[in-house]
């Protein structure tokens, strides 16, 4: 499964009911009945935020990941003083709300310079939804005797599953997304980290 929304459009996306980590996704403006036995990761502005439900609603207006079964203390972190983690190609990330434990789900940041590739061709073991927050780029995804390009542009949600082959590439502009890995290998070092880990080259 490989989609891209734009956050204009209001949707609601539920993940395939065999997925092994449930989760699903609100695209655009929402009011969200949250749950206390369920997570929010969404996009605020220049802030990501992690938080459990209260019960409450929950506005969103751009990309809102809700994961059931995991619910965590309150996490936040603002986006704009770019990043300290090196990745390949020239790209750099860094953990915007990092996962406590292996395994479990992490906001992460990407950033892909202009004029060049995000990783050789790979898949993910588990799904991710992405942020387009900054800049313009390509999806390539398929196989290699079947690719398909898609333009990413800012406001994008990107609905990645399991076990698509893709990478991002960019022209004159460069890219910065937001991941959540709704599963996440963790890892906190310059070379082993979750952008590495859990990136399989094909
Ligand atoms: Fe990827």
């Amino acid at each position: 499964m490989f989609k891209i929304i734009n956050k204009r459009e209001s949707q609601i996306f539920d993940c395939d009911p065999n997925e092994l980590y449930q989760y699903r996704v609100y695209i655009g403006e929402h009011e969200v009945e949250t749950s206390t036995r369920a997570s929010y990761w969404y996009v605020d502005g220049d802030r990501v935020v992690a938080t459990t439900g209260n019960g409450d609603k929950l506005k969103t207006s751009a990309m809102c990941v809700e994961i059931f079964g995991y619910t965590p203390e309150t996490r936040s972190s603002t986006f704009n003083k770019g990043t300290d983690l090196p990745y390949i190609n020239g790209c750099s990330t860094k953990q915007l709300i990092h996962a406590s434990r292996p395994g479990d789900p992490t906001f992460q940041y990407l950033m892909i310079p202009a004029g060049t590739s995000e990783q050789e061709h790979h898949i993910h073991a588990t799904p991710r939804v992405v942020y387009v927050a900054k800049g313009q780029g390509r999806s390539i995804v398929g196989t290699p005797g079947k690719k398909v390009e898609y333009v990413l542009n800012e406001g994008d949600v990107i609905l990645l599953g399991k076990m698509i082959p893709h990478h991002f590439e960019t022209k004159e502009q460069s890219l910065i997304v937001l991941p959540v890995h709704v599963f996440s290998t963790s890892g906190h070092q310059e070379f082993d980290h979750p952008m590495f880990n859990g990136t399989h080259r094909i």
